[in-house]
Formats: structure tokens, C-alpha cells, sequence
């Protein structure tokens, strides 16, 4: 079950469509060209999550590419109606568990519009949650570490590329992680030229350490510095602001693989999945079993007071 509802100045609240009728130009330069940016967030029993963070994220993204997009207030009035739809829908094809969070998937897209037209094309879509998430959360991942073929100071040298955007064009993203999949492997890192961990292709790279080099115990938790040209993630945003209040310490990368290799957790972390333990890189175990699983369910319980 999929709602559509389109951003249009002739309906405040949003026009809502018939998923299943065609409802865009072929001309739409988000399908000739990838030429649009979009945001994808999680609605936890009809509330939209970190709605401020995506919205500021998603005015950075435009600016990259010098798209105009409508105001924040015009998202806003769109999501309430589609996840609204998308609530009474569900509520009408099942009973919802009572003790269960009903969870969504909102996603934000808006495309430079059509050729020649100079409007863009905006809408919200909201839909199911894959239960595949649920599964890499308690399972974990292995992952492979493949390069992205840029080197960790592209970003500032060449904007042209894009590097921070959340853009449309994800075609490589999802070709590195068919690549995964072929090897067996359930995910990403990707890694800079010059040997700097970046990011998963739809993650934040997260690691953390419980003892330092001479086995003094610490709480230390790194991320990836934001100037490698990675998207900044707003789930590892959040998490930070509440891992700080716990008492953890924060830091920003560079991060090397050797690194991973070296914590004593990694996770892929993400809006959706939240945060997904990394049981294996290139085929070599991160952390114990044991250790993975008790910080994750710290880190998780601490993520969850953000959601
Ligand atoms: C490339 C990339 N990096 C990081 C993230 C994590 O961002 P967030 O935590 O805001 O979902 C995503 C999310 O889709 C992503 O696509």
C-alpha cells in the first residue's frame, strides 16, 4: 500500500493521487537525468521522526544544486495528509496490534520538473516499512569495504559533484550493494582514495570503543568526519545528542579501515534501520558477539528517546 501526495500551490494541504495512475512527466528531469534530491524518514504511530532535521537537510541539498523547493511549511501540511491517508488505509485493510508502534516510511523527493518547464516536481510518499530492517537489526550485517573512487578531499575541490547532497542519483549506491550481495555479503562501507572510511550507501558509519589502547575502560563513539564529502546523517546526529547526555564521548573521524577493524562495535546506522550492528568486515569479526549485542541495545535504547 503506497500514498502519493503531491506538493501543488493549488492545494495547501497537499493533492492527494492514486498511487497506481501515472502521475509525472516522462519529460521530469528526475527520471531523464537523477536531477532532484529527496529524504526518506521513519513516522512512528502517525508521527513523523526528526521531521525538523530531514526538512533542514533537505533545504541543504537544494542549495548544493541550486534547486527552489516549496517551504518547510508546505512538507509539513503534505505529510500530515499522506500520513494520515496512509494511517486510515491501514486501519481499514487490518486491525493494528494494540501494543505494536505502527510504523511507516515517509519519503520526501523533489526533482528539478520537467524539461523545459522550470517547476519542479514535489510530493510525499508514504509507505509499508520493509521487515527486512527489523531483521538486520537483530542479526547484524557483514560488509564488504569497497572504494567510491574519490579521494577524501574531492568534496571542497569539486561541489559540481555533489558530495553531501542526498540526491537522486543513487543508481551507484545500489549497484554497490548488488556488488555486496553477489559476494555474499549483506552491505557497504565505502572508502576514500586516499583510504579514509566514508560512509554505507544508505548508512551512517558509526564505531565505538570501551577501552583505550592501555585497557582503561572509556565509552568513546566516532563517526566519520563530515568534510570527506558524506552525507550528514541525521539518525547519527541524533544519537550523538543523547549519547553525550549519557556520558559518552563524541568524535569525528578521519576514520581508517584499520580502525573498524580495531573497535569494539561498528554499525550502519540510518532513519530506518536505526542502528545495525557490523558483525564482520571483508570477512573479519568486529568486536565479540557479546559485546556487539550489549552496546547495541544501549545505543538503541538511548536512540530510541530521540524517535
Ligand atoms: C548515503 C547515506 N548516508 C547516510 C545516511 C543516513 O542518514 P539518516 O540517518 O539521516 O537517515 C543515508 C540515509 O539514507 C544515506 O543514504
Amino acid at each position: 500500500m503506497t500514498v502519493l501526495v503531491f506538493l501543488d500551490p493549488a492545494h495547501p494541504a497537499g493533492r492527494l493521487v492514486d498511487a497506481a495512475t501515472p502521475s509525472l512527466l516522462a519529460t521530469d528531469q528526475g527520471v531523464t537525468r537523477g536531477d532532484g534530491i529527496f529524504e526518506s524518514l521513519l513516522a512512528v504511530d502517525g508521527t513523523p521522526r526528526k521531521i525538523q532535521a530531514h526538512l533542514e537537510r533537505l533545504a541543504g541539498s537544494a542549495r548544493t544544486m541550486d534547486l527552489v523547493i516549496p517551504a518547510a511549511e508546505l512538507w509539513q501540511a503534505a505529510i500530515t495528509t499522506a500520513v494520515t491517508a496512509f494511517s486510515a488505509s491501514v486501519a481499514l485493510a487490518s486491525a493494528p496490534a494494540a501494543d505494536a508502534p505502527a510504523q511507516c516510511v515517509v519519503k520526501l523527493v523533489v526533482t528539478r520538473g520537467p524539461e523545459g518547464a522550470n517547476t519542479p516536481t514535489a510530493w510525499v510518499q508514504v509507505s509499508a516499512i520493509s521487515p527486512a530492517l527489523a531483521e538486520q537489526r537483530a542479526k547484524g550485517l557483514d560488509v564488504l569495504l569497497l572504494e567510491r573512487g574519490y579521494d577524501s578531499g574531492i568534496s571542497a575541490r569539486a561541489p559540481w559533484l555533489l558530495l553531501g547532497a542526498k540526491t537522486l542519483s543513487y543508481a551507484v549506491n545500489m549497484a554497490a550493494l548488488r556488488h555486496a550481495h553477489e559476494q555474499g555479503a549483506d552491505d557497504v562501507i565505502f572508502t576514500s582514495g586516499d583510504d579514509l572510511v566514508l560512509e554505507g550507501p544508505t548508512s551512517s558509519v558509526l564505531l565505538a570503543h570501551i577501552s583505550d589502547d592501555s585497557g582503561v575502560p572509556v565509552k568513546r563513539l566516532i563517526t566519520p568526519h563530515l568534510d570527506t564529502g558524506i552525507l550528514p546523517g541525521t539518525t547519527q546526529g541524533a544519537l550523538f545528542a543523547a549519547a553525550k547526555e549519557a556520558g559518552w564521548e563524541l568524535g569525528y573521524g578521519p576514520v581508517t579501515p584499520a580502525d573498524l577493524l580495531d573497535a569494539d562495535a561498528v554499525w550502519l546506522i540510518s532513519s530506518l534501520r536505526l542502528l545495525a550492528p557490523v558483525n564482520t568486515i571483508d570477512g573479519k569479526e568486529i568486536g565479540t558477539a557479546a559485546i556487539r549485542a550489549e552496546l547495541s541495545e544501549e545505543l538503541s535504547a538511548l536512540l530510541a528517546t530521540t524517535l
